[in-house]
């Protein structure tokens, strides 16, 4: 692991008598791109506001830069907050925006201007700096906002759901833009969103939140891949979670009413227990005859849905379970009828919640 920058230890936080957040412990490394992820009302703003110095924890340590903050003020942290609906100063302009926070550091103004003329030109609004908020588009706006935070060099860039005013389409290009800029400057941020798009197309690591705890802290493609709970892998993608037992064969392998699947990874410990798998829908190939290989399943078709570049198709087998199927379209005849599954091994994922 490189160089943590910001630390938490044990947070926990009330609101009344409900809980926000329960013992979150992580480690952020410095120049990472980290996205808190979860369903609303998860925690990610609450702790995205901790590590700001806007709310203050019931329990626990939070060190930024090697420092202990639990005790400084916001202002002092070195952190800076981009938020969902912008918060510019409407009275002011894009310069004055983006200066502000400079000169109540009491900056000189020559460096001011320098630094502003500069973090402008990155944000693509230099010619704007005379403009006011209310003169711009949601997506300038946001811009300007971004660079409010830039210009303060913080040690880590706080972002919550910076895009979700943003339609569609600005939304992505956004997304790469900021990614790309976090990059070329090597910027810590951390970011919260609902997004599970969003999350997995821009972090480094994904932090996955449900109810003030923990599920993962992992890579995206961990996360996707390899799900530690039913939570994440039903959160993440969409997903066939199914029942099964790992029994001792030669080696041990996983048992679906009799028939066996491989699985990844190492599960000799988890002989004779019932094990869930998260089996996603595209590792999995419909075939209208037999064959002999990993987990060949007898299903019928109930229907299928054309998507474009890809079809859904909908499954059951004969112990009544129902299974997602997507199959990348080849332009090839949609199938029907009775037909057998059979699973990439390697895409499947033993859940060890149990
Ligand atoms: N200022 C507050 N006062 C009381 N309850 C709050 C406050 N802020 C958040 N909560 C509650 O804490 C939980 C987590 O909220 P929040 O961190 O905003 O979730 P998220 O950002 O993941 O949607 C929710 O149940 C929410 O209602
Ligand atoms: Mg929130």
């Amino acid at each position: 692991m490189g160089q943590v920058i910001v630390e938490l230890k044990n947070i926990t936080k009330f609101f009344g008598a409900s809980k926000a957040l329960d013992e979150i412990n992580l480690q952020i490394e410095k120049e990472k791109f980290i996205t808190f992820l979860g369903p609303s009302g998860c925690g990610k703003t609450t702790l995205l506001r901790i590590i700001a110095g806007f709310y203050e924890p019931d329990a626990g340590e939070i060190t930024i830069n090697n420092r202990r903050v639990e005790n400084v003020p916001p202002y002092d942290r070195n952190t800076a907050m981009v938020f969902q609906e912008y918060a510019l100063f409407p009275h002011m302009t894009v310069y004055q925006n983006v200066a502000y926070g400079l000169e109540v550091k009491n900056k000189n103004k020559t460096e001011i201007d320098a630094k502003v003329e500069e973090v402008l030109k990155l944000m693509q609004l230099s010619g704007m700096e005379k403009r006011y908020p209310n003169e711009m588009s949601g997506g300038q706006q946001q811009r300007v906002a971004v660079a409010r935070a830039l210009v303060m060099d913080p040690h880590a860039l706080l972002l919550d759901e910076p895009l979700s005013n943003l339609d569609a389409q600005l939304r992505e290009s956004v997304r790469v833009e900021l990614r790309l800029i976090q990059k070329k400057l090597g910027l810590t941020a951390i970011y919260v969103t609902h997004d599970q798009q969003e999350a997995l197309s821009m972090s480094d690591m994904i932090v996955v939140m449900n109810k003030g705890v923990i599920h993962q802290f992992g890579t995206p493609k961990e996360i996707y891949f390899c799900p530690r709970t039913r939570f994440v892998a039903d959160f993440i993608g969409s997903t066939n979670l199914v029942d099964a037992r790992v029994v001792k064969e030669d080696i041990p392998v996983v048992s679906y009413h009799g028939i066996h699947l491989q699985v990844k990874g190492n599960y000799e410990a988890l002989v004779d227990q019932d094990v869930v798998v998260s089996i996603r829908p595209e590792c999995i190939k419909i075939n209208k005859v037999s064959k002999e290989s990993n987990f060949n399943l007898p299903i019928k078709i109930l229907h299928s849905m054309f998507l474009g570049e890809k079809v859904r198709y909908h499954v059951e087998d004969s112990y009544g379970k129902e299974w997602r199927v997507d199959s990348f379209d080849s332009g090839e005849e949609i199938l029907e009828g009775s037909a057998y599954l059979n699973i990439q091994s390697e895409k499947s994922h033993l859940i060890q919640e149990q």
